[in-house]
């Protein structure tokens, strides 16, 4: 079986003890945690920054935490995440007026660089940088909330990715993540790894239920079929 990875957002979790949800979603057998950063600016709504990163590595979580920055300009908080414990930084190249060296800048700091790309942004307009990326994410709904429902059309860019990515690696020591991002539930899952995904962001279909180890372990037995 490929190698699946379960990244909760915690943008569904209850802030008032975040630091306790993030445990739980742990334990509950989540590999990744999704740290989504949202500025009032390149989207329209508000979350949290570095120093919240920071607390949570604190409190004593050592899981790879996977920043998406929906942020705009991208490379002062590049730094920041980095310092606050980030393993992957993953950012929408429309905010970034220089594409290539944000992604220099990740790395020089240690971190994982990805791209993540909207509904309507192509695939192709990031062609000439995969090879230089960690991972690839798709946002499966327009970036902003939370509880959104999956775009199917989304599928279709998953397997473009996919053979973009097999290629790549084929041809290099490359090893890119294929993320998807937004309206990911136990019910759609198995079509969404079909299609190519390996790294499975899921927000309110684990955080949202009452039983979180229920909750990953029925997308995993999906994942599994
Ligand atoms: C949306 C965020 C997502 C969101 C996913 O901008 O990037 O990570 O939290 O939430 P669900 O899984 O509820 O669609
Ligand atoms: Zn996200």
């Amino acid at each position: 079986m490929k190698d699946f990875k379960i990244a909760p957002s915690i943008l569904a979790a209850d802030f008032a003890r975040l630091g306790d949800e993030v445990k739980d979603v742990l334990d509950a057998g989540a590999d990744i945690v999704h740290f989504d950063v949202m500025d009032n600016h390149y989207v329209p709504n508000l979350t949290i920054g570095p120093m919240v990163c920071k607390a949570l590595r604190n409190y004593g979580i050592t899981a790879p935490v996977d920043v998406h920055l929906m942020v705009e300009p991208v490379d002062d908080m590049i730094g920041m995440f980095a310092d606050a414990g980030a393993d992957y930084i993953t950012f929408h190249p429309e905010a970034s007026r220089h594409v290539d060296r944000s992604i220099q800048l990740i790395k020089q700091k240690g971190c994982k660089a990805g791209l993540v790309l909207n509904p309507a942004t192509p695939i192709d307009s990031v062609r000439h940088v995969l090879p230089q990326l960690d991972m690839l994410l798709l946002m499966s709904v327009n970036p902003g909330f939370g509880g959104q429902k999956f775009i199917p059309y989304t599928l279709d860019k998953l397997r473009e990715a996919r053979r973009l990515i097999d290629e790549i690696e084929a041809n290099s020591d490359a090893s890119i993540r294929l993320e998807i991002d937004g309206g990911v539930t136990a019910d759609n899952i198995y079509e969404i790894a079909s299609a190519g995904a390996d790294t499975f962001v899921a927000g309110s279909a684990i955080f949202g239920k009452e039983d979180y180890r229920t909750a990953i372990d029925n997308m995993r037995s999906e994942l599994a079929r």
